[in-house]
């Protein structure tokens, strides 16, 4: 009699240690939850009391705090009981996330350019937890940790390949500010309608009409006068005297881009000057020496050139 009776009293325990043993439950709590209650497995548990880590992070994604089933089909008596696996999606992601961001979905389909991250078979769930982060947004890194966890390296898709930005960055004696704050001040995470996943226009290429929108990125932060003005003696140090170089530089026909002789994110020289400079197939130096008022260049297409303020 006594001795069924301390039968009964285990048995629960024996379950549980038998149970979490063998499926390694993620949640610590788990043991003196069900210590008492055991018996209620089949019925009662749901599925934070062993998955609560999932929603632990400080921003919650709606429909996990609502419901599993938003998105998982688990038979809950299977799974606890029999220990069944598989993540039993109620459909593949990006349609998953789909399904309730139509929206997004919509201003999706509306973009020309979409990143190429966004195509990859794990698409949303690369940036995106499904359940809770601590990042704005439900990030799974910090915005700039996100980017260069794959730029990180000279990435290549379709025909396109995209430089080394972490590396960049990491050799650059000068960062442009903005890069400081993260990607997502210049660029789109998702496609855009402009290139470049940019925020807004710049051009392709080393030659582009300077009418005022065409770098309209820059204008964001920057003051148009510093190219607009013919002459000034205040809108931009690149000047000799009161003539605006990148006035200069900028017009006519063969007005030359920003990127022609500026790194946006980075450089080794003042000013974030680039090196070289490309044409087609070869790389000119640039050869800048800034100075105390004014500086130097001895380009590939010209001799040597001084400005003076
Ligand atoms: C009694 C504890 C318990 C309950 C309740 C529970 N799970 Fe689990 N679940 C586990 C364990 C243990 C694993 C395997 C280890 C892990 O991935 O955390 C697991 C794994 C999973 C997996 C991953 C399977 C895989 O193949 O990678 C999913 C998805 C899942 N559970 C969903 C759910 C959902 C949805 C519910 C509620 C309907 C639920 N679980 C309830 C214990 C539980
Ligand atoms: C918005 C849809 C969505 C909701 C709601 C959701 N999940 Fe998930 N869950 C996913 C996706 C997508 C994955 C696959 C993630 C991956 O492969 O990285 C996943 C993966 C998992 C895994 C595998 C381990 C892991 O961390 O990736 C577990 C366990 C899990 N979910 C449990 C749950 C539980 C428990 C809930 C409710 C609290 C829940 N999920 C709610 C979409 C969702
Ligand atoms: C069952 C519906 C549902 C599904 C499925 C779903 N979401 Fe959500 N999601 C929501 C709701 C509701 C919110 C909170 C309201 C809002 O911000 O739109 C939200 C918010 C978000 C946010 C934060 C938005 C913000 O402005 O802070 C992101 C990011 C997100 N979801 C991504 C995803 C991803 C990635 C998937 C697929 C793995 C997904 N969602 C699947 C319903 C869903
Ligand atoms: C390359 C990383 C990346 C991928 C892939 C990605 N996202 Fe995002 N997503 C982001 C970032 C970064 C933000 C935050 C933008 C911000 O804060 O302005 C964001 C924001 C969002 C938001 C909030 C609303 C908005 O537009 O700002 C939703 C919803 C969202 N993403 C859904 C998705 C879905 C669905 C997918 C899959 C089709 C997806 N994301 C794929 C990086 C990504
Ligand atoms: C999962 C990996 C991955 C992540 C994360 C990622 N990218 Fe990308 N990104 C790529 C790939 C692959 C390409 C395509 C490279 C090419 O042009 O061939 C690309 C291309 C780009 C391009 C060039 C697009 C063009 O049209 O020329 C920009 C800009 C870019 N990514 C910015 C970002 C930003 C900003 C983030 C963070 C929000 C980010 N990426 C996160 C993989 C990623
Ligand atoms: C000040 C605005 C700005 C910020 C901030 C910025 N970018 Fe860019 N990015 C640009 C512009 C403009 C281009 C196009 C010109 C070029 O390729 O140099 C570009 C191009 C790119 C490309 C394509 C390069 C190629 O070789 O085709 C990638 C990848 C990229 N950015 C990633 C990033 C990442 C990652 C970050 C954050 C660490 C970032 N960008 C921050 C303005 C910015
Ligand atoms: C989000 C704001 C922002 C955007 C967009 C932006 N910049 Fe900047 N940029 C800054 C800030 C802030 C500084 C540092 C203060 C200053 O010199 O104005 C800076 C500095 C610079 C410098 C270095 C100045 C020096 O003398 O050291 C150059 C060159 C530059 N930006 C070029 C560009 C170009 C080209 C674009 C467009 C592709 C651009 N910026 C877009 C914010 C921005
Ligand atoms: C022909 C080369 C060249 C081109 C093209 C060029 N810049 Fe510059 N830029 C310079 C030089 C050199 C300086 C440094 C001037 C100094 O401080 O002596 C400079 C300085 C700057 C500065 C710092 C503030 C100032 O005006 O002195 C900004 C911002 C800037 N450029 C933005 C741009 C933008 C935006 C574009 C494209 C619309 C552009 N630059 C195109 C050579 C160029």
């Amino acid at each position: 009699m006594e001795k069924s009776l301390m039968f009964l009293v285990l048995l629960p325990f024996m379950l549980l240690f038998g149970f979490s043993g063998q499926n390694n439950f993620k949640n610590n709590k788990m043991a003196s939850d069900y210590s008492n209650d055991f018996q209620k497995v089949p019925e009662d548990p749901t599925c934070t009391d062993c998955h609560s880590d999932l929603l632990e992070s400080k921003i919650t994604h709606a429909p996990a705090t609502e419901s599993c089933k938003n998105c998982h089909t688990v038979n809950l008596i299977e799974h606890t009981k029999n220990g069944a696996r598989g993540l039993n999606l109620t459909r593949k992601v990006p349609e998953l996330c789909y399904g309730c961001h139509k929206e997004f979905k919509t201003e999706l389909d509306a973009l020309p350019n979409l990143h190429q991250a966004v195509k990859n078979e794990n698409s949303c769930i690369i940036c995106h937890s499904p359940h809770s982060s601590d990042n704005k947004k439900l990030l799974q890194y910090e915005q700039k940790q996100l980017c260069l966890s794959c730029h990180d390296k000279e990435v290549t898709a379709t025909s396109q390949k995209a430089v080394n930005i972490k590396r960049l960055l990491a050799n650059s004696k000068v960062i442009h500010p903005p890069v400081e704050k993260g990607c997502i001040v210049c660029h789109q995470p998702h496609g855009s309608s402009n290139n470049y996943l940019l925020i807004s226009s710049f051009p392709k290429g080393n030659y582009a009409s300077p009418v005022k929108d065409t770098f309209a990125l820059c204008w964001e932060c920057h003051d148009s006068d510093l190219l607009e003005l013919e002459k000034t003696d205040a809108s931009t140090n690149f000047r000799d005297g009161e003539r605006n170089l990148h006035y200069v530089h900028m017009n006519g026909k063969k007005a030359r881009t920003c990127v022609m002789c500026h790194n946006v994110h980075a450089s080794a020289n003042e000013h974030l000057i680039e090196d070289k400079v490309q044409f087609g197939e070869w790389n000119l130096p640039i050869r800048y020496v800034p100075s105390l008022n004014g500086g130097s260049c001895f380009p590939g297409c010209h001799n040597e050139k001084t400005y003076t303020r």
